[in-house]
């Protein structure tokens, strides 16, 4: 049977745009998103859909976006080093240049073949960071891709992991936080070795009889303003599209207490011995 999708029998040129349409929204293209920045041939994009980094003896490898970011909603998907990853780190985070940059981070740092991986997480702004919380996670990151997303709005940062938010920064500008809102932030990831304080902190060392080690990414996608010559654009049809707004509604909130409450392993806000003068000042937010 011929399919049609006017009634005159003379169709396919819509369906096929939609189709294009369709597919576009998907994900993007990690070709003309991404540029290998360095290893010597570690990175690679595969067909566009599937970018790979390794690490072996010799070097580690990292990629960075073509774009630059002023506030975006981003998803990526990760599949991390499966196996013996101890030593090894995968860094994905969003940073400015310069020596007053902002920076969102995730780093997942490798362990023993079984042992859990720490999520690593840290927020710099105007070159200060020591913002540290880090997580287990509630599923092998090994064994499959997850998404872990980075939403940057003038209101707040929030770090979720297949759509359950894990940590908020919310902008404390008024009492006296720099929050980054001015410089533009490329992507950028990267897999090396950082066995001297990565797994328990530097007492397991990377086992290069199973280099090399492979981390690989798919699945992204930005609704995000893109700065291009000193100017803005952002996506989406909206003058001010609703992700640039967008706040924890009750569920998400109830979410990030869960993930909080159940694999939290450390958060600067409690750690008391680091801040014996007190804590800083964003910990007292609600
Ligand atoms: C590795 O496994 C050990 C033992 O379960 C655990 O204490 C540690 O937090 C894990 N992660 C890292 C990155 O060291």
């Amino acid at each position: 049977m011929r399919f049609s999708f006017f009634s005159n029998g003379f169709p396919s040129l819509y369906m096929v745009v939609l189709f294009l349409v369709g597919t576009s929204i998907v994900s993007a293209d990690f070709y003309n998103e991404f540029d290998i920045t360095w290893g010597d041939g570690r990175g690679k994009i595969i067909n566009g859909d599937l970018l790979t980094l390794t690490l072996d003896k010799s070097s580690g490898s990292g990629f960075e976006s073509r774009n630059e970011y002023m506030y975006g909603k981003i998803d990526m998907q990760l599949k991390l080093v499966p196996g013996n990853s101890a030593g090894t780190v995968t860094a994905y985070y969003l940073s400015s240049k310069g020596d007053n940059w902002d920076e969102i981070d995730y780093e997942f740092l490798g362990n023993l073949s079984g042992d859990p991986y720490i999520l690593h997480t840290n927020v710099f702004s105007q070159g200060k960071g020591n913002r540290e919380q880090q997580f287990y996670l509630w599923f092998d990151p090994t064994a499959d891709f997850h998404t872990y997303s980075i939403l940057w709005n003038p209101k707040s940062i929030i770090f979720s992991v297949d759509g359950t938010p894990i940590r908020e920064f919310k902008n404390a500008e008024s009492i006296g936080v720099p929050y980054p809102k001015d410089q533009p932030m490329r992507i950028h990831s990267s897999l090396w070795n950082a066995d001297d304080w990565a797994t328990r902190g530097g007492l397991v060392k990377t086992d290069w009889t199973k280099a090399p080690f492979t981390a690989s990414y798919r699945n992204f996608k930005a609704d995000a303003c893109v700065v291009s010559s000193g100017k803005s654009s952002c996506s989406g049809s909206a003058s001010s599209p609703a992700w640039l707004s967008e706040q924890l509604d009750n569920s998400k909130q109830e979410r990030l207490k869960w993930a909080q409450k159940n694999y939290m392993i450390y958060n600067y806000c409690s750690d008391s011995k680091r801040f014996p003068q007190g804590f800083p000042p964003e910990c007292k937010m609600p």
